[in-house]
């Protein structure tokens, strides 16, 4: 299943100017996006806050591509209602944010989006392994979250390889997405360790060519 499977590219929305969200839209979809990234964040699990399920459902509005909801919130359960009808397909939340993680696994699946659970860099991957016969996306993040625009922490690799070699062994079906960090240098790396989706926000948007920019992370062109 996974010997030439290929690589999602999934621009994160987080770097784009905020005030022109229907023109990022559009540029993410001329770079031949599969999914956007949304991050949302609380200012209270993460030190920063950015915005909810309202701009979510506003976007949907104006795009076919696959919306990917990253939560970087406390309390994770009591949002995902929201964010499920407000038109996301995957909602991820953080395994450091919740107490029963199975269940809110099982709550988003319940509301009919796929689920995905993260960890941040000084979470070991072992903490998932009771979650991933379960899970649809496992999104490893390879920069402390919170900020765009930090620099790739490279034990990330380690964490993608052991995801994709226990998947392999076990018959699991989650993708495996990286986030922080990403550019045109590591994306060789990340792919070749078995990341599946590449999310992306400031080495994309502050790029004066993004759309070469996407095509070398996702290797279609060797940087
Ligand atoms: C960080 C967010 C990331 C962020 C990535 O907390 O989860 O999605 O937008 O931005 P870059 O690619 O600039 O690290
Ligand atoms: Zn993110």
């Amino acid at each position: 299943m996974f010997k030439d499977k290929r690589i999602y590219f999934a621009p994160s929305l987080l770097s784009a100017d905020f005030t022109n969200v229907q023109n990022a839209v559009r540029i993410m979809e001329k770079a031949s996006a599969e999914f956007i990234h949304l991050d949302v964040m609380d200012g209270l699990f993460v030190p920063n806050i950015t915005f909810g399920h309202k701009m979510v459902k506003d976007i949907s509005g104006i795009t076919n591509l696959a919306l990917d909801v990253h939560l970087m919130v406390e309390n994770p359960e009591k949002h995902i209602a929201n964010f499920a009808s407000s038109g996301a397909e995957y909602i991820t939340f953080h395994l450091e944010a919740a107490i029963h993680s199975h269940r809110i696994i099982e709550q988003i699946k319940g509301l009919g989006c796929k689920a995905g659970i993260s960890i941040v860099p000084g979470t070991p991957v072992s903490s998932l392994s009771e979650l991933l016969p379960i899970v649809d996306l496992v999104l490893v993040m390879s920069v402390n979250p919170g900020f765009g625009g930090q620099s790739f922490i490279p034990g990330a690799l380690e964490k993608i390889k052991f995801l994709d070699s226990i998947r392999r062994k076990n018959g699991y079906n989650y993708l495996i997405s990286i986030d922080g960090g990403v550019n045109r240098n590591n994306s060789g790396k990340i792919r070749n360790n078995g990341a599946d989706i590449l999310v992306s926000g400031s080495s994309f948007f502050n790029s004066s060519d993004p759309y070469a920019e996407a095509n070398f992370i996702r290797g279609n062109k060797e940087v």
